[in-house]
C-alpha cells in the first residue's frame, strides 16, 4: 500500500516516465504493487533514495512530502471512514492516534505499524512520542501532522525535541495549533 502510494505520489507530479525512472533505478522489479500485500521495506527505502536522486531532492523532503501525500490523498480518498471515525478535529484526531493502527491492522492483517502516545496536552499544543522498529522516518511523521492540519483546515506547526538518530530513545514531536474559536 505504502509503494502503491509513492507511485502514485510521483506519477501524480512527475508523470509515468519519472516513475519508470525510478523503479529502474531502486532495482525494484515489481511492476504492480499489490496494496495488501506485504514487501521488505528496503523497497520503500530504495524508492525514496532513487526519487531523491534522480529528482535533485533531499530524501527527508520527499518523505516530507510522502506525509502530507499520505494524509490528503491516500488516506483521505481511500479510507474516508476510518480516518473520519478517528476525530473531528487536529487535537481531536492526534489524541486517538495511539489507538488508530490497530483499526487499520483489521484491513492489513501484516501491518508492522508505529506506536504513538500524547503528553503535555494542552487546548494548543501537545507533545507527540512516535515509536518504530524503523529507521529514518522522523520526517515522514512531520509530514504527516502538517498534512493533518491542513485536512482539517488548522494552522499546525511541528518542532522535532527529541530524535532517535541523536541517541534519544525515541522520537518526540511538538505539535502547535491554533485553536478553532470557541462557539
Ligand atoms: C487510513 C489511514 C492509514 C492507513 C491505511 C495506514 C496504514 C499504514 C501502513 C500499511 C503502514 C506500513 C506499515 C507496514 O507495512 O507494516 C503504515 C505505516 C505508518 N503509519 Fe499509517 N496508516 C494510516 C494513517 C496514518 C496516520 C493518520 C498516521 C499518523 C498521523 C500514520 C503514521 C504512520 C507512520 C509514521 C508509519 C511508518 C511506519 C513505522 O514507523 O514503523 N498512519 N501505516
Amino acid at each position: 500500500m505504502v509503494n502503491k502510494a509513492v507511485e502514485e505520489m510521483v506519477v501524480m507530479h512527475h508523470g509515468e516516465a519519472m516513475w519508470e525512472q525510478i523503479r529502474a533505478k531502486a532495482g525494484v522489479d515489481v511492476e504492480v504493487f499489490m496494496s495488501n500485500e506485504g514487501y521488505p521495506d528496503e523497497i520503500t527505502y530504495n524508492l525514496v533514495g532513487a526519487a531523491s536522486e534522480l529528482l535533485k531532492t533531499p530524501a527527508a523532503e520527499i518523505l516530507h512530502g510522502f506525509g502530507e501525500h499520505w494524509i490528503l490523498h491516500t488516506a483521505q480518498k481511500g479510507y474516508g471512514g476510518l480516518m473520519q471515525a478517528n476525530g473531528r478535529s487536529l487535537p481531536e484526531f492526534l489524541r486517538n492516534l495511539p489507538d488508530f493502527h490497530s483499526r487499520v491492522a483489521m484491513i492489513f492483517p501484516k501491518l508492522q505499524p508505529p506506536r504513538f502516545a500524547c503528553t503535555e496536552i494542552t487546548d494548543h499544543s501537545l507533545n507527540l512520542h512516535y515509536y518504530s522498529h524503523r529507521e529514518g522516518l522522523a520526517e515522514f511523521v512531520v509530514g504527516l501532522m502538517i498534512g493533518l492540519g491542513k485536512m482539517f483546515k488548522t494552522p499546525t506547526t511541528v518542532r522535532q525535541t527529541a530524535a532517535k538518530a541523536e541517541g534519544a530513545d525515541h522520537d518526540i514531536f511538538e505539535v502547535t495549533w491554533i485553536p478553532a474559536p470557541r462557539s
